[in-house]
């Protein structure tokens, strides 16, 4: 199996560390060429931490740049209410690793120059980072393979009743983003609303005696304190549906629309704006956005291989 080159720029951020994880237990389907921070859930100086910590907790040495402390234009504004004060529910992780560069672009730059085949870039938050790279290097665009995006909804928002957090947080860059002619495929919450884990799940994680398991289950308790849950029954880890697409497409359905970005100063600012309507044939160029997920098998998959990466450290 050819293994497909990735590079995920995150904003950790409690569903990052469940995707990030997943991610690992998947390394076999991978080649991980590193991990770059965007300021998105809590501040670019916590973000970047966080995914030291969890490189240091999972004893992984992968190269990790720090990118954007804010966005194109607008002041940044942490989800502190949903990620908690450090980002990751309080969880302290510890802090082995070090930064490897400090400056996200250029290492995306010279990563992506360097590859001896296209890469994959897995961006699950706010898109300063790659918006500057497309912008300042594009050089780049031929030899990005997909942008497997977090972000957007075919329609409402969790930000705002109109816009999901990554695409409010920073909607210049998004637009620069959906503008690219890069290929996109776009985990919208119009999906990850259903890709998730139920409270059951999370209760069963916290008991278990597995180093990754466990871990997961203690944020993702915390995450379930939020009022972004239904009822508190059932939470999504939005950012493992970018990575699960990559593995497992068949678990989607999905057609092909232009998405826009509003990024007016008005009530929808920040909106993905998708041209849902049926009677419109949009070919292959136009993004790829995921409408429908097998729920059940999402939630299997995740569960079964967060419990097989606990193997790895018997
Ligand atoms: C997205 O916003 C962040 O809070 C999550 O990490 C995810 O990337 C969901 O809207
Ligand atoms: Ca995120």
């Amino acid at each position: 199996m050819i293994k497909r080159n990735i590079i995920i720029d995150c904003d950790p951020g409690i569903d990052d560390v469940v995707a990030l994880c997943f991610m690992f237990a998947n390394e076999d389907k991978f080649n991980i060429l590193g991990i770059t921070t965007v300021a998105g859930n809590q501040t670019i100086e916590n973000v970047t931490n966080n995914a030291l910590g969890l490189m240091s907790f999972l004893n992984k040495d992968i190269k990790i740049a720090r990118g954007a402390k804010g966005p194109l234009l607008r002041e940044k504004r942490p989800a502190s209410n949903v990620h908690g004060a450090n980002g990751v529910g309080d969880y302290q992780f510890p802090q082995t690793k070090e930064l490897y560069s400090d400056n996200a672009v250029t290492f995306l730059r010279d990563t992506i120059m360097s590859a001896d085949d296209k890469v994959t870039l897995i961006p699950v938050g706010p898109l300063t980072n790659i918006a500057l790279l497309i912008k300042t290097f594009p050089e780049v665009i031929s030899k990005i393979e997909l942008l497997s995006i977090m972000g957007g909804a075919t329609i409402g928002g969790n930000a705002t009743p109109t816009a999901e957090f990554n695409i409010w947080a920073d909607p210049e860059a998004a637009r620069i983003v959906f503008d690219s002619k890069i290929p996109i495929v776009m985990s919208g919450l119009n999906v990850t609303h259903s890709t998730g884990l139920y409270r059951n799940d999370v209760d069963e994680l916290m008991k278990s005696t597995g180093k990754v398991t466990k871990m997961c289950g203690e944020i993702m308790n915390f995450y379930f304190k939020g009022d972004h849950v239904k009822k508190g029954t059932f939470s999504p880890i939005h950012d493992a549906c970018a990575i699960m697409y990559l593995i497992h497409p068949e678990l989607y359905e999905f057609r092909h629309m232009p998405v826009k970005v509003d990024c007016s100063e008005e009530l929808s600012r920040g909106n993905t704006v998708c041209d849902v309507r049926e009677w419109f044939d949009y070919d292959e160029t136009y993004p790829k956005v995921l409408t429908c997920v097998d729920l059940e098998k999402f939630r299997d998959i995740l569960l079964e291989d967060l419990y097989r990466l606990d193997k790895m450290y018997k």
